[in-house]
């Protein structure tokens, strides 16, 4: 497998709405063997084609690892999409406000707001339909990455133009909070840095 160029903002291809994949074959499995690659290299959870220079309606999504008690991952709790020509074909009313990044514009997060659960419809690699009911991180990142087939980024849909920081910045300052709550003797969200970590 080859690891493939990301590109970052401000190149125009993830800007414009990409094309339908129409034909599943050799050339397309190998591509998606690649994006899969790049994305795990990249310690992303989800990676779509525009965003390697390829205007095609195609992603691949990893989700995080559940932890267990302890905080060790989970083994094979991470599940693998590949995503043609998605669509979301409903939405939950409830929205969900967390931090996202983007391995098109590295170096920075920001605060979206989304549904909480969505169902969307595709094809897999082989050009078979699909239907997938999604929620929470996951529900997310699908939201995230069908997005960028359409030309979209999260730095378009930020909750509030102040709720957009680098990554140091957010670093220091979600530490602050974590201190701050261990002080007054709250339960600390180990959950919360972490997510920080979720580039797609
Ligand atoms: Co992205």
């Amino acid at each position: 497998m080859t690891e493939l160029q990301i590109v970052t903002l401000p190149d125009e291809v993830l800007r414009k709405k990409a094309r339908p994949v129409t034909r599943f074959d050799d050339n397309l499995q190998t591509f998606i063997d690649d994006m899969i690659e790049t994305m795990r290299v990249a310690n992303g959870v989800g990676l779509a084609a525009p965003q390697i220079g390829q205007s095609l309606q195609l992603a691949v999504i990893e989700t995080l690892p559940e932890t267990d008690e302890e905080g060790n991952e989970v083994e094979n709790s991470r599940e693998l999409f590949v995503i043609i020509n998605p669509r979301i074909v409903w939405e939950s009313r409830d929205v969900i406000d967390g931090i996202e990044g983007c391995l098109s514009i590295p170096g920075y997060v920001g605060e979206v707001e989304r549904a909480y659960a969505v169902r969307v419809r595709a094809q897999d690699r082989r050009g078979k339909q699909i239907k997938l009911r999604l929620k929470g991180w996951t529900a997310r990142i699908f939201q995230h990455e069908i997005d960028h087939l359409n030309g979209v980024l999260y730095i378009d849909k930020l909750t509030d133009r102040e709720k957009f920081w680098t990554d140091e910045e957010y670093y220091n300052m979600r530490q602050a909070e974590l201190e701050e709550e261990a002080e007054e003797g709250e339960e600390v969200e180990e959950t919360a840095v972490k997510e920080t970590e979720i580039r797609d």
